[in-house]
């Protein structure tokens, strides 16, 4: 496997005989990711990564990607949440190729990034890739409106709908009818594949092949990992053994998590772990707070509070091992600024140090962590890496006792929302709401 898991500093406040004890446990959770039979599993669809995309979508997807590669010199990502951190992970993480560029749209409400994005746009070529599952989220509806309105001004109406694809149900929703009555090329989200579990679903792969990544690569990385997270044994399985160890140390007391990496690259795969911890954990008032920090650019700021400020917080490092740039730290005529010791050395090596200083030190300093080690970040082994996280996660949910599929909580927020401005059907919340506000 290109990934392995290092636990040593999770000692002494969790040992391998106390995630042992859990084995029972562990072994329902398996049963009900693997099998059904634990709250959501109508959402079980991304397990077998073998079965989230059938040949014939991957081949779609390559179809309408050289499409957009050949037509467009830039794509327009719409969506949020779960339609469009993990894209953006991978994509971010890996660089894109030769081929247009990926941006990104209605992942908020931010009038000056749309405002940004239109101008930069304005004038060039470009495509659309509209993603919703539900086809009724409100920020990439707007965005969606927005970006249309633009390519239509620029190409006329039948130009723009060749240019447009939509990703969603196969069946329900705004974006599924509107798709079907302009004629627009789609991709099906499955009934049985959630929003933050679906990278590795047309949602996430139509961009990422635009971006010029080997997504049959991605794919096999995922169905490496599924097939070796099938043994349920917790001390010989990655996904599970971390799975146990957080819940174990959530109930010592520790209430955050914090996902550190050395690469500013995997700065959005934090953004796509947190989301996928947060939005499937974070209910019934318990669960820990997912965090992230860039290291060794946070040492300088979050890393004085990781080391002395509330012992509240475990760790858990993605480490890449190899595979980077080999970039030299030169000779210099004089030794002026005291690095002569560091002279041929690489700069992989000096991360990997501070990499192994930072993991004692917090050790030291009360913080629980553990590694997750990567031989090197490609397709292959990004797509090892979400498919551990996922698989972690939907079990790690089983063992906190919650439903890790659903996100209730996202809709008060929205209730508010559309009371505020006015949208139909909620005119009886529109005063309620109007009324606290002014209280
Ligand atoms: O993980 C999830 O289910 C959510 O984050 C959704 O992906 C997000 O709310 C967007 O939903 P939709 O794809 O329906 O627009």
């Amino acid at each position: 496997l290109p990934l392995k898991l290092d636990y040593g500093y999770l000692a002494p406040d969790v040992d391998l005989d106390e995630v042992q004890s859990w084995q029972d446990q562990v072994d329902l959770a398996h049963k009900k990711v693997t099998q059904g039979g634990g709250l959501g599993d109508e959402y079980l669809g991304w397990v077998d990564p073998g079965k989230i995309v059938s040949e014939d979508e991957v081949a779609t997807i390559k179809t309408l990607a050289a499409g957009i590669r050949e037509s467009s010199d830039y794509l327009v990502s719409i969506g949020i949440g779960g339609s469009y951190l993990g894209a953006r992970a991978v994509i971010e993480a890996l660089g894109a190729g030769d081929g247009p560029e990926v941006v990104y749209a209605g992942n908020s409400l931010s009038a000056f990034d749309h405002d940004r994005l239109l101008r930069k746009l304005d004038g060039k070529k470009f495509s659309i890739n509209a993603i919703s599952k539900s086809g009724t989220t409100t920020e990439p509806a707007v965005a969606f409106r927005l970006f249309r309105d633009l390519l239509t001004r620029q190409v006329g109406a039948e130009e723009a709908r060749k240019k447009i694809v939509a990703t969603t149900d196969a069946a329900k929703g705004a974006l599924r009818k509107f798709a079907d009555e302009e004629g627009y090329a789609t991709l099906k989200i499955a009934d049985d594949v959630g929003g933050r579990y679906s990278v590795l679903s047309p949602v996430g792969l139509l961009p990422i092949a635009v971006a010029g990544i080997d997504i049959d690569g991605l794919l096999a990385g995922a169905r490496d990992v599924a097939a070796a997270t099938n043994s349920t044994d917790v001390t010989k399985n990655p996904a599970y053994f971390y799975a146990a160890a957080r819940n174990l140390l959530y109930r010592k007391g520790y209430s955050t998590e914090i996902f550190a990496s050395f690469e500013p690259r995997l700065h959005y795969v934090a953004e796509w772990w947190k989301q996928l911890f947060g939005e499937s954990e974070g209910k019934s008032h318990i669960s820990l707070f997912p965090a992230a920090v860039e290291l060794t650019t946070d040492l300088h700021s979050m890393g004085q509070w990781i080391q002395e400020g509330r012992r509240n917080i475990i760790e858990t490092f993605v480490i890449l091992d190899g595979g980077e740039p080999e970039v030299l730290i030169p000779p210099s005529d004089s030794d002026l600024d005291e690095l002569g010791y560091l002279q041929g050395k690489s700069l992989q090596y000096v991360n990997e140090a501070a990499y192994k200083a930072t993991a004692l030190a917090h050790r030291d300093g009360g913080v629980p962590n553990s590694t997750v080690h990567l031989s090197q970040l490609d397709a292959y082994s990004l797509g090892a890496l979400i498919y551990f996280f996922e698989r972690a996660c939907g079990v790690s949910g089983y063992l906190g006792g919650i439903n890790p599929f659903n996100q209730p909580g996202v809709e008060a927020y929205k209730k508010n929302m559309f009371a505020l401005l006015g949208k139909p059907k909620f005119e009886q919340a529109t005063q309620e709401v109007q009324a606290r506000l002014k209280a």
